[in-house]
């Protein structure tokens, strides 16, 4: 008992407003899976996330649903981390908005997944897409997390956590522990096939360019077989000057774990056919236990819904002990 409390704590999630990428498996979900015996881990489906962007409300659903069974597919045992639906603990809501009362107009403003995004849906630059990273320093400030595993476009979320915990501590002494990102060496930034110079992205218009984690074999490898490359015709990573042949050397040297310099070799002096069809082969070997796996849970909708519901109830009650203290220091008189 001594040691689980003593354990340090993860918190990640990831937005159900579509079907996961190879860029959130190899970013994130593919690194989760081993910190569960040395950390006490909490992972999310961010659903209230969604919303900032409009869903459609079944597909929302089903989405959140299908993301649940890939976690547990990719190797989240249930038993060994807490899977829960975002919308299911309202302490996420409650402390979101303590939270944007402590953070300024000014630190969102710069927030790059902001600009991005309000480029990208200008009818619907509502408040919510604004204010996100105080919904998203809620969700992790509430676990007290150490560490917080996500891709490197995250990075800056996790900064300005740590801002705002800062900024809270400061008026009303220790509440929150500052959390670090933990970012991956190699997969932290996958970009898409057709546009290197970008990243994979579930929003992106060019379908050709984003893998998806439960996508067929065969559209998984046509992709690969279009990617773009360069004409120098020579494997070498080199993401400044050939950004599409590095982009798939990162995801070839996550699948097999090989390095760049061992890739290199065995791909010297051959064209990019070969190469292109070994990244393919490399993905598709890569998901296809997931995918098998995601579709035989999808099947046992009963036993979905018991790990989220044991998980919602797991993370409230940790999210709520966080929540109380905050009211409390906030000047919320007691009920
Ligand atoms: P989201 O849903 O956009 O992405 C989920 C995770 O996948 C990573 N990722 C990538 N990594 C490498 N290459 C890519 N092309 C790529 N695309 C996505 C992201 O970095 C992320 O780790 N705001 C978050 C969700 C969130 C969250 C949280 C995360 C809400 N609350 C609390 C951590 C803690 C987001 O939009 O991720």
């Amino acid at each position: 008992m001594e040691n689980e409390v003593q354990k340090k704590r993860i918190l990640s999630g990831i937005q159900p407003s579509g079907d996961l990428t190879l860029g959130s498996y190899l970013g994130a979900i593919r690194n989760w899976a081993a910190l569960a015996d040395e950390y006490d881990c909490y992972y999310m489906m961010a659903d209230m996330h969604t919303i900032t962007v409009r869903q459609v409300p079944a597909e929302l659903r089903r989405h959140t649903l299908v993301q649940l069974a890939a976690y547990i597919a990719s190797g989240l045992d249930p038993e060994k981390n807490v899977l829960f639906v975002q919308s299911h603990v309202p302490a996420h809501a409650q402390l979101g908005w303590v939270l944007d009362c402590y953070t300024m107009f000014g630190e969102l403003s710069r927030m790059t997944q902001f600009k991005d995004k309000s480029a990208k849906n200008a009818d619907n630059i509502n408040a919510g897409l604004f204010t996100y990273p105080a919904l998203m320093a809620a969700d992790i400030l509430l676990y007290q997390a150490d560490l917080v595993p996500v891709g490197g476009d995250q990075k800056q979320h996790v900064e300005i956590c740590r801002d705002i915990a800062t900024r809270f501590n400061g008026l009303y002494g220790d509440t929150f522990k500052l959390p670090d990102p933990y970012i991956p060496k190699v997969g932290a930034r996958i970009m898409s096939l057709t546009t290197p110079t970008s990243k994979m992205s579930k929003s992106d218009k060019d379908q050709n360019g984003c893998v998806y984690m439960l996508e067929k074999p065969e559209d998984i490898l046509r992709k690969f077989k279009k990617a773009m490359t360069d004409s120098d015709a020579c494997v070498r990573f080199d993401p400044e000057n050939k950004p599409g042949v590095s982009n798939l050397m990162q995801i070839y040297s996550v699948a097999t774990g090989r390095d760049y310099a061992a890739i290199e070799a065995e791909f010297a002096g051959q064209g990019y056919g070969s190469f292109k069809t070994a990244v393919g082969e490399s993905v598709v070997e890569l998901l296809r236990p997931i995918r098998e796996e995601t579709e035989r849970l999808l099947a046992d909708k009963a036993y979905l819904e018991s790990v989220y519901r044991a998980g919602a109830e797991k993370a409230a009650y940790v999210a709520n002990r966080t929540l109380s203290k905050v009211y409390k220091k906030v000047g919320f008189l007691a009920r």
